[in-house]
């Protein structure tokens, strides 16, 4: 039984998509499903790797922390999207730590099992590297914010990232905890407050019930 479910969840995963019955029968014998509330960290940075992991629902924040304990988020990442490949393509330890930002359903997926799976497909290795170079033009985008923005820019790119077109209009939905955006751009919590009210205060964002932002068009000046 668990073993169907499994293999219908991997059926789903954009990753898997080219994968044969047999292939898939293969993979879901060596994953199991696993949910974990919010704060929960799956990955540690340093420690040795077991898994690949998918992320069905929910989201997760990939972290990384100095000596001191202080933190810098790199990326957030959201249902259909994997992680954990780092280390089991190159042997080293985690790059970076994952902990959920919400309530989230996995798919830890054996070492061995996705090594075999990558060996025997093409395909996968080709989503592999897809995958890497997205997070690289990321990386990239996020190396220029930090370069070239002053906060205000950095905030405002933050913020359009995390928004969607919902009715024309540009919105934050879920929660964006001002730390937590301090995180992503090496700025102070109190910085950050004080930016987001002058946003305020000057029209470009409007805070709305239950935590939501709309962002108005203007704001996109910040980070032209
Ligand atoms: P791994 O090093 O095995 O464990 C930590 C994981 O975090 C890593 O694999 C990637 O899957 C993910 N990760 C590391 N750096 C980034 C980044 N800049 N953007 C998105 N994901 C990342």
């Amino acid at each position: 039984m668990a073993h169907e479910e499994n293999k219908a969840f991997l059926r789903r995963v954009p990753l898997f998509s080219s994968l044969s019955e047999g292939q898939l029968d293969t993979l879901a014998a060596g994953s199991v499903r696993k949910n974990y509330p919010r704060g929960r960290t799956i990955v540690s940075e340093g420690e040795p790797s077991q898994s690949l992991y998918i992320l069905l629902s929910g989201r997760a924040k990939v972290q990384r922390s100095d000596a001191e304990g202080k933190e810098v988020i790199l990326a957030v990442i959201g249902p259909g999207e994997f992680f954990g490949e780092m280390s089991l393509i190159d042997d080293a330890p985690r790059s970076a730590s994952v902990i959920t930002i919400e309530s989230s359903d996995f798919m830890a997926i054996n070492k061995d099992s996705f090594k075999a799976m990558l060996i025997q497909s093409p395909e996968i290795g080709m989503q592999i590297m897809k995958g890497l170079v997205r997070r690289l033009r990321e990386a990239d985008k996020k190396i220029e914010t930090l370069a070239l923005l002053d906060v205000y820019g950095r905030v405002a790119r933050v913020l359009l990232d995390f928004s969607e077109n919902i009715d024309g209009e540009r919105i934050v939905k879920g929660r964006l905890p001002r730390q937590e955006i301090a995180k992503m751009i090496g700025a102070s919590r109190e910085m950050v407050s004080r930016v987001m009210k002058g946003l305020e205060i000057d029209g470009y964002i409007v805070p709305m019930p239950e935590g939501r932002l709309v962002l108005r068009e203007k704001i996109s000046a910040y980070i032209n």
